[in-house]
């Protein structure tokens, strides 16, 4: 019996569509089914006020669009879709799956603010202060809303239970511009009679400290505040709203100090007993303040929020150099712990985090300015006391647990992995092990770098939304989760902060620390190539509308600033940089002039634009671009290739540049710079010569000359400087140095060594696409290219992906010259399949082996 199954559609990129800010929100669906080669004909859509879309003749099924009347505020409604196949088949309903809108409109907001007064409020990151108020709940109710956000980070708790289970809300979005509140079903929270409603509000990135040497406090203001509404709905339909204002009542409380770098520190004698339940007494509390504020700039999320997502226990209980206990929880995290301690009242215990030892001791000078440094204070209770931080978080493998009332049982202390709760769609694995923990490491330190926003890192003063890391990133993040919806929210950060600084900014959000912004290469080009990507993989289309003006303005200025020549070589640049010829010291001192990238850069930017017009219509557009980006790979050529096919620069990034990025003029100068490109890799002994520029495109560029076997050479290279070198020195994440720590085992010198940096771990889309042998032929995975190319040792490699359409897969496995490949085609979509000794040829869903001699 053949089956034609839909699972119930999802609303644009939510996995919790509850107080979602579209209006007319698309929707995606996947079938399942057990008919080869199946393709859908025809949808229909039903919404659950009626609407019904009849049968419509089309093969879309991702980012459909709405088929109804908007929704308006609050409003929640469902949607069901049925398919058609091209075969005559059809299936049943899908289940219903419901969206519910949140405040669309800034009339929607009557909450002021409740900003704790000047008498309470501390130092930046000082300490953590309540809020909170009584109201009555008049009958019974139907339901109960909370829309909740912060300038500052929030934790709210109704009737002393905590709402939601987000981290560090509302996380951190260009405040200036669009300030992210949730929307929260608290019904189950709220009883008929007295209630309270209280909030503890840190400092967090809205008045704390930010940034590098020495950062700057109070960036976005000085006053924070909660802006908090409560929305019952009674039984008999009339309504109670419950808002922040003046009417709340704040005291200081057990958080005495709370800093995303520092750490926190608690004191549990200090905590009022009750004070967010009904009927305490605040009498002694004093009133908050309600500041202005602007509701227009309330958004709600595009994606998931920051949430507790795994719990580790220690590996390990190790004893240091001076006898200190540290636990080596055996993976380096972006988290904090969680205690279970048992001791006398005024009893301080400390835990001091780091992501690597040096001498048996915690390796504290990589964090800079961040003490990392927690405290809890006990109360003194005759049962455990048990305590998480919620205002801070930490990188780090291992803590060192300082003052524990007697004897610390290992099982009383875990590490808490802290991140955006993106679904996981990808992963890969291979019969090589060291590979298999980079791709490990690769997927942990995009973990450990989604805290809310894409960052360069997660431990030191630092931790900003580098717009050149997630660019070189992208591709490897799109593949290992679905992080279209976060991604999308930033950038429209980006594109906020583009337009206010006239340029796309080193980081989003920006924050102005030494030195102002300037548009740089790799960097600023995040506008355009992190949109499409994320088209190329998510296949939104509506993505690219929304980021078009940004992408143009981007490419414009460039332009601008190449002028006649259209050579990209003036300003500063952050290049190659970490090329690993660069001292410690000085890491943009690249091998690969700064001009040769970002006139490289300019032409590839500028021909994705044009490719972006002309799917968006904009045909004139479209025109334009392609010509400048033409203009710019002559201008490239005239300046930086010689008419056989050598480069000015005679370094792996640059042939790596102008063998991805098309600079080049015909097969002729192809096949020189590739042999070129062959002879440096192998000249360097099959060691890394790239930095964060040329390392995501090394291997593609040896592949798209038929240099397969040197590819493999570099991959499976372990000696220094290598992908694999830092997998053989233990590390469970990317560094961000080739060599964050040396072969003798200490850290590298440089005052800027993380290691937790996604950057270098971009090799994994290339391990996916090439390796394996999955990659997107069309967006969104709507056609796919099977095409291993199996090599070095390996003896098999599989690649799984959660695509749009469904589960697509890959599996090889090599047997002498024999080569197995079975690939698992996705309903609705078709697959080129390209192997070794086959000629090319396409199939249809469903699951398909191949054998080819090899
Ligand atoms: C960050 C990087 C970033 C770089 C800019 C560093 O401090 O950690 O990853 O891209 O500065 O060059």
């Amino acid at each position: 019996m053949t089956f034609v199954h839909v699972e119930a559609p999802a609303f644009e990129h939510h996995r919790d569509p509850l107080g979602i800010g579209e209006r007319a929100p698309r929707l995606s669906w996947t079938v399942t089914t057990d008919i080869p080669g199946w393709q859908q004909e025809a949808y229909e859509i039903e919404l659950s006020d009626g609407t019904a879309t009849g049968r419509v003749e089309s093969a879309e099924s991702v980012l459909v669009p709405w088929p109804g009347g908007e929704l308006s505020s609050r409003e929640r409604r469902g949607a069901r879709v049925r398919v058609h196949g091209r075969d005559g088949s059809a299936g049943d309903w899908s289940p219903w799956s419901w969206v519910e809108a949140g405040l669309l409109d800034p009339a929607d907001w009557q909450a002021g603010t409740a900003a704790p007064p000047l008498e309470l409020l501390g130092v930046p990151d000082g300490p953590a202060l309540l809020l909170r108020r009584d109201f009555t709940v008049r009958g019974p109710i139907r339901q109960a809303r909370l829309y909740v956000t912060a300038h500052g980070i929030h934790e709210t708790e109704i009737n002393g239970r905590v709402v939601g289970d987000d981290v560090l809300a509302p996380g951190w979005t260009t405040y200036g511009h669009r300030l992210r509140y949730r929307t929260h079903d608290v019904t189950e929270l709220l009883a008929e009679g007295a209630n309270a409603i209280g909030a503890t509000l840190s400092d967090g990135w809205f008045r704390g400290r930010i940034g590098f040497a020495g950062g700057k406090t109070a960036v976005y203001g000085d006053r924070t505040a909660l802006i908090a509404q409560l929305e019952i709905t009674y039984a008999d339909g009339t309504t109670d709203v419950v808002v922040t204002d003046d009417s709340w009542r704040c005291a200081s409380g057990p958080v005495t100090a709370a800093s995303l770098y520092d750490g926190e520190n608690h004191d549990a004698r200090l905590l009022p007993s009750g004070w967010s339940g009904p009927g305490f007494d605040d009498a002694s509390w004093l009133p908050a303040d309600a500041l202005p504020h602007d509701p227009a700039l309330l958004v709600a999320p595009l994606g998931p929020p920051v949430r507790r997502v795994e719990t580790l226990a220690p590996a390990e209980v190790l004893t240091g150099p001076d006898g200190e206990t540290i636990l080596d929880f055996g993976q380096n995290i972006a988290g904090r712990l969680r205690i279970r301690v048992q001791g006398p009242a005024g009893h301080t215990v400390t835990f001091r985090h780091a992501e690597v030892l040096e001498n048996g001791a915690l390796a504290l000078r990589p964090l800079r300015h961040a003490a990392a440094l927690d405290e809890y204070t006990l109360r003194g209770d005759d049962a455990p006391e048990e305590w998480e931080p919620r205002f801070t978080v930490h990188g780090f493998r291992y803590a060192q647990v300082d003052n524990w009332p007697g004897e610390l049982d290992p099982a009383d202390v875990q590490a808490v992995v802290c991140h955006t709760d993106m679904r996981p769609t990808g992963d890969f694995r291979c019969s090589e092990p060291l590979l298999n923990r980079l791709h490990d490491n690769v997927r942990w330190s995009m973990r450990g770098n989604y805290v809310d926003l894409p960052t360069d890192c997660p431990q030191r003063d630092e931790r900003l939304g580098w717009t050149g890391d997630i660019q070189v990133f992208a591709p490897a993040a799109a593949f290992l989760y679905d992080c279209a919806g976060p991604l999308s929210s930033w950038l429209a950060d980006l594109s906020a902060d583009q337009a206010e600084h006239g340029t796309v900014p080193h980081y989003v959000p920006w924050v102005e620390l030494v030195f102002g912004t300037s548009p740089t290469a790799a960097w600023g080009d995040a506008a355009v190539l992190v949109p499409w990507t994320l088209y190329r993989r998510f296949g939104d289309l509506g993505l690219l509308r929304q980021q078009y003006p940004s992408m143009k303005a981007w490419v414009d200025q460039i332009a601008g600033l190449a002028g006649d020549d259209h050579l990209w070589d003036e300003g500063f640049q952050f290049g190659d940089w970490l090329d690993p010829a660069a001292p410690p010291d000085d890491p943009g001192k690249a091998r690969t002039d700064h001009a040769l990238v970002a006139t490289a850069y300019h032409a590839w930017t500028a021909g994705i634009l044009a490719e972006t017009a002309a799917l968006l219509g904009h045909s004139a557009d479209a025109e334009h671009y392609a010509a400048l980006a033409g203009s710019v790979r002559e201008a490239f050529r005239r300046e930086f290739v010689t008419p056989s096919g050598r480069l000015a620069c005679d370094t792996q990034t640059a042939y790596a540049l102008a063998l991805t990025c098309d600079l080049l003029d015909g097969p002729a100068q192809r096949e020189r710079a590739g042999r070129r490109l062959v002879e440096l890799v192998a000249g360097d002994d099959h060691r890394i010569g790239t930095g964060f520029v040329g390392t995501p495109l090394v291997c593609d560029a040896l592949c798209s000359v038929g240099a397969y076997d040197t590819a493999y050479a570099l991959l499976l290279q372990r000696n220094c400087p290598s992908w694999l070198y830092p997998v053989t020195m233990g590390a469970t994440t990317i560094w961000e140095r080739w060599d964050s720590l040396l072969p003798d085992g200490s850290v590298n010198p440089g005052e800027m060594t993380s290691f937790n940096h996604y950057a270098l771990g971009a090799v994994a889309d290339w391990l996916h696409r090439t390796v394996a042998g999955l990659a997107p032929a069309a967006p969104g995975y709507r056609r796919l290219r099977i095409a291993p190319r199996p090599g070095g040792d390996l003896t098999h490699a599989s690649a799984d992906l959660e695509t749009p359409y469904g589960p697509a897969s890959v599996s090889w496995s090599r047997d002498g010259g024999t080569l197995t490949v079975t690939a698992s085609v996705p309903p609705g979509t078709v697959a080129e399949i390209d192997l070794p000794g086959a000629a090319p040829q396409e199939v249809s869903s469903g699951t398909h082996t191949f054998t080819t001699r090899m």
